[in-house]
């Protein structure tokens, strides 16, 4: 394996990934934008919209990698429930883009998906624990899965959950929200029936370089170690960075009104990437005092 293929580059995961994966191979980041907005990783850029076939298929005839690893996606959940288009066509038909242009190329297509195709009554989950999606999201990564399974190309599918880190002019992601708000004094109100284990964006680039290096084909879990609420997730960022606890609010997830559904028993199950990969995530407290230095140094 030399040559790979990011995209999505610029989100939380790509940024962490790129800069990962450019220590090890000829890397080809790609995303939207004009440019690559991870500062640490030094590596070719291209813009690439995955929901035009035709781009996909010229930039991946020319830069021919081994590997492709999809790290674009339409994240927002909610916004997949009011544009069920836009979350199609990047979610699944950009996933059919890549994989069909990776069947012309002979590539291999590690693609990122997440405990949102569980129904959330019973996480954490296992790779063969039968996916039942709640809402539009969830069912569009479920189906990029498929499409990524029937195209017959070698593939890796990586699924994850509550991916939080700090980049370069990303998103909020839950845990920058929580930071934020408590670092100015703000209260905040936090569910406390939503459970899942959050998952470093550096350890998930971690597992997926741990996944391409052994060339693990077939569905994988990667996420943290902890599995705990959301709630007790806020309270360990309060005791880590020292901000107050009385800021923080518990609610239930009822009360929130959001949009689409969630899985309250999400989260999932990382044995086998542990067994199999030798994925090994670091307990909750130490990332946070990693982020508190990176944050306040
Ligand atoms: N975040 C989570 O909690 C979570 C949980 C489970 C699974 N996942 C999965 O993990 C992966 C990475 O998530 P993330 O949090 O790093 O996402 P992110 O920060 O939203 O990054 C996604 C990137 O993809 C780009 N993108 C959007 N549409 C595109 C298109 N048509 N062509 C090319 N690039 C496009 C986005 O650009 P714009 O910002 O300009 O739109 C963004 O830079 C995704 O597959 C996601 O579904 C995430």
């Amino acid at each position: 394996m030399k040559r790979i293929l990011v995209t999505g580059a610029n989100g939380l995961l790509g940024q962490k990934l790129t800069a990962l994966l450019a220590r090890e191979f000829e890397v080809l980041a790609t995303d939207l934008q004009a440019e690559l907005l991870a500062p640490e990783a030094k590596t070719r850029y291209q813009p690439l919209d995955i929901t035009k076939a035709g781009q996909c298929r010229e930039v991946i005839r020319d830069w021919n990698p081994d590997a492709i690893v999809n790290a674009a996606a339409y994240t927002d959940v909610d916004g997949c429930e009011e544009h069920k288009e836009l979350c199609w066509q990047v979610n699944v038909r950009g996933v059919e883009n890549l994989a069909n242009a990776a069947r012309k190329n002979m590539a291999m297509l590690v693609h990122v998906s997440s405990d949102y195709v569980f129904d959330g009554k019973n996480g954490p989950y296992a790779e063969d624990d039968p996916p039942r999606p709640l809402g539009y999201y969830g069912k569009a990564k479920l189906a990029s899965e498929n499409a990524v399974r029937l195209t017959g190309i070698p593939y890796t599918i990586i699924r994850t959950n509550v991916l939080f880190g700090v980049g370069n002019r990303v998103k909020n992601n839950f845990f920058l929200w929580a930071y934020h708000s408590l670092k100015d004094g703000k209260s905040i109100n936090i569910v406390t029936d939503q459970y899942n284990n959050p998952t470093l964006a550096e350890e998930l680039a971690e597992g997926i370089l741990l996944s391409l290096r052994k060339s693990a084909y077939g569905v994988f879990h990667i996420s943290g170690l902890e599995y705990l609420n959301r709630y007790e997730f806020t309270l360990k960022i309060a005791d880590a960075f020292g901000f107050s606890r009385d800021l923080i609010r518990p609610i239930t997830t009822d009360m929130l009104k959001q949009k689409a559904p969630r899985p309250m028993r999400g989260g999932l199950k990382i044995e086998k990437a542990q067994r199999e990969l030798g994925f090994s995530p670091r307990p909750l407290g130490e990332i946070l005092e990693m982020l508190k230095q990176q944050l306040e140094g």
